[in-house]
């Protein structure tokens, strides 16, 4: 008796202490932005809904609202910056206020995920913290759950998400679309060099000769042969068809470059060379909400529904703030993109790549690989893991390959080639890690960096070093001056001749001969995951049996299949649009036989 007595008496010592030290960390806790507005006289009531229950929906409406109300939108805000980095205007769209700063925690910003930046953020602290990589255990749904109704569910909000959703709607599905970021647009987002399609009418006004077939023969090439020969067969005779239906909704995919591995000029990006990601994500949400799809962002899917015979019968979602909850549906299209951001999933299947750095953005956690697994899903090429060979060294930063494409070099310490610079990816990220330090210098002049527009942001974000000959650049590279003069002036004669003895680059549209001569230094990076979720050529999923799973949907970098060993650049924007369509069409049609 006594001894419970004794241990009743310590566990209400530690309840105490504990809630002492917790009341503590409360008290001497630095103001959130809550407390800032209640400094200045304003209440609860100006940020949420006057006269009613304080409660936020997970897009966080309400509160938005009102910031722009006193703040101003994006545009006046980015028009009042000072800073050098405007973070009021960026890549990311028109993204909510709240993404970045909180009422009842501390602010965080959203930038340093992928940034270096020395930004300071009110009543805040400085990085955002990463999701969770690990997909949260539901053994069994809580009895009573709030629990919503829909024909069609999308998981993930990239360029397969969006394309999947409004090819749903317009073929008459009611859509729900999750997202379990703050923001939208994935991976796809950040996508930079270009969308590859065959045979469309920019490369035909550009005289360009090219056809499905030769971007098949590429694509098996560059796959090492282990791709799904009939997904890359649509990929490739689909391709021009989608670079028409996102100009039909408003993109500018006019511009026509080279990325690593094709045969011919075929990759599709926005007058000048601007980054294909950014613009098409925009176009694709601008449609999407001008039908009036509802998007929900902070909606993490935890667990895909199915009957016992195995049918989909919808997703178990966990809301920020409306917490776990059902949406029953007569079909689930999963586009939750792949895991190069979960070190964990990749160390696993490719222990070489441990401690890699990434140019993914930190959502890409390989959620759709398990949650799709879990329902029944075959995996394949899951070690088939990416690298890209030029992200910026320090940070997280993809140096696009359209760099290289229109003209750029790789040089290593040492001064010297060592490579031919198009050659595709899983090559020229051997050959870099091969060369001293295990970096490489990408080099380039003046008339590459106004061929491309997507440089100026290299030098917006303070990662180019500058020099007004080769001989300073070498210089302030800490390299041989005379080694690197001479690398450049037998490449600019092999330029000439239309032949490059050396390394058998097949493509040198320029010469590098016009001041200013510049450099970033660049490392290989973890960038996407070939494997994933095997679908037929209908996006239908298939189970480990090998049969299609009754109302299941996969489309964009949560499948595998398309790449085989090794993807070439550029032909991932293409796959999202051309397969997130057909996964729409199936999905409605699947949806239509059910009524
Ligand atoms: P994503 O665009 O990644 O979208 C998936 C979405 O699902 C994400 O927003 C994610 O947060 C969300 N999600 C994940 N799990 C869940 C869950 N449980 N619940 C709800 N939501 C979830 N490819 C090209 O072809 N050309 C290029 O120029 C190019 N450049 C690139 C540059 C960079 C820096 C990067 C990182 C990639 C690039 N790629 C490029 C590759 C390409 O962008 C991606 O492979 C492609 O965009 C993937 O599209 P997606 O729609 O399948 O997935
Ligand atoms: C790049 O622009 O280098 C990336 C292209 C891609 O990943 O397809």
């Amino acid at each position: 008796m006594k001894g419970r007595v004794l241990v009743f008496l310590m566990v209400l010592c530690l309840l105490f202490v504990s809630f002492a030290v917790s009341y503590g960390q409360q008290a001497s806790k630095d103001p959130v932005l809550a407390d800032v507005h209640k400094a200045k006289g304003l209440q609860c009531a100006s940020c949420h809904e006057k006269g009613k229950k304080v409660k936020v929906d997970d897009n966080e409406a309400i509160p938005n609202k009102q910031c722009v109300v006193c703040h101003g939108n994006l545009s006046t805000l980015s028009k009042k910056s000072k800073h050098e980095i405007n973070p009021h205007k960026s890549h990311l769209g028109d993204i909510n206020c709240t993404t970045c700063h909180h009422g009842h925690k501390p602010s965080t910003t959203y930038c340093l995920s992928c940034h270096n930046f020395d930004i300071k953020i009110p009543a805040g602290t400085v990085s955002a913290p990463l999701p969770s990589i690990k997909l949260p255990e539901i053994k069994e749904i809580p009895k009573g759950i709030k629990t919503e109704k829909t024909d069609i569910v999308v998981v993930g909000s990239g360029a397969a998400g969006l394309s999947a959703a409004i090819t749903a709607h317009d073929k008459g599905a009611k859509v729900i679309l999750l997202e379990k970021m703050p923001i939208t647009g994935g991976n796809s987002q950040l996508a930079a060099g270009g969308m590859n399609a065959a045979g469309t009418k920019f490369q035909k006004e550009k005289g360009i000769n090219d056809s499905p077939d030769i971007m098949y023969e590429d694509t098996m090439k560059g796959g090492k042969g282990q791709n799904d020969p009939a997904l890359v067969r649509i990929l490739a005779d689909h391709s021009a068809k989608s670079v028409e239906w996102l100009t039909e909704l408003g993109a500018d995919l006019s511009d026509v470059g080279r990325l690593g591995g094709s045969s011919v000029n075929r990759s599709h990006r926005p007058k000048g060379g601007a980054a294909v990601g950014a613009h098409i994500t925009q176009v694709l949400k601008e449609n999407a909400t001008k039908r009036n799809i509802d998007i929900r962002i902070n909606s993490r899917v935890v667990k895909i529904l199915e009957d016992k015979k195995g049918n989909i019968t919808g997703v178990l979602v966990e809301g920020k703030h409306s917490g776990l909850y059902r949406i029953n549906s007569k079909a689930v299209i999963l586009t939750a993109g792949g895991f190069s951001a979960n070190p964990e999933m990749v160390a696993y299947y490719q222990p070489a790549y441990k401690g890699m750095t990434t140019s993914n953005q930190p959502g890409a956690t390989g959620d759709g690989m398990q949650l799709g697994e879990k329902a029944g899903g075959q995996l394949v090429d899951m070690k088939e893991i990416q690298i890209h060979p030029t992200v910026a060294v320090g940070s997280r930063i993809l140096i696009t390959e359209a760099v290289r494409g229109n003209g750029a070099i790789l040089v290593n310490r040492e001064g010297k080639r060592f490579v031919n610079e198009i050659t595709t990816r899983d090559a020229c990220s051997a050959a870099i890690l091969k060369q001293t330090g295990k970096t490489a210098f990408l080099v380039f002049d003046e008339g590459i960096r106004k061929s491309l527009k997507q440089i100026e942001g290299y030098f917006h974000l303070n990662l180019v070093v500058e020099g007004n000959s080769i001989k300073d650049l070498a210089d302030k590279l800490k390299i041989p001056s005379d080694v690197l003069e001479d690398t450049i002036s037998t490449y600019n004669k092999a330029v000439e001749a239309k032949n490059d003895a050396e390394f058998k680059r097949p493509d040198m549209p320029r010469a590098l001969k016009t001041a200013k001569f510049y450099a970033i230094e660049v490392m290989p990076g973890i960038h996407y995951t070939m494997g994933g979720i095997k679908i037929d050529t209908e996006t239908k999923v298939i189970n480990k049996d090998g049969k299609p799973i009754k109302g299941f949907y996969a489309a964009g970098e949560v499948t595998g299949g398309v790449h085989g060993a090794n993807r070439l650049g550029g032909n991932s924007i293409s796959e999202t649009i051309t397969f997130g369509r057909i996964a729409g069409q199936k999905a409605a049609e699947f949806v239509r036989s059910k009524r």
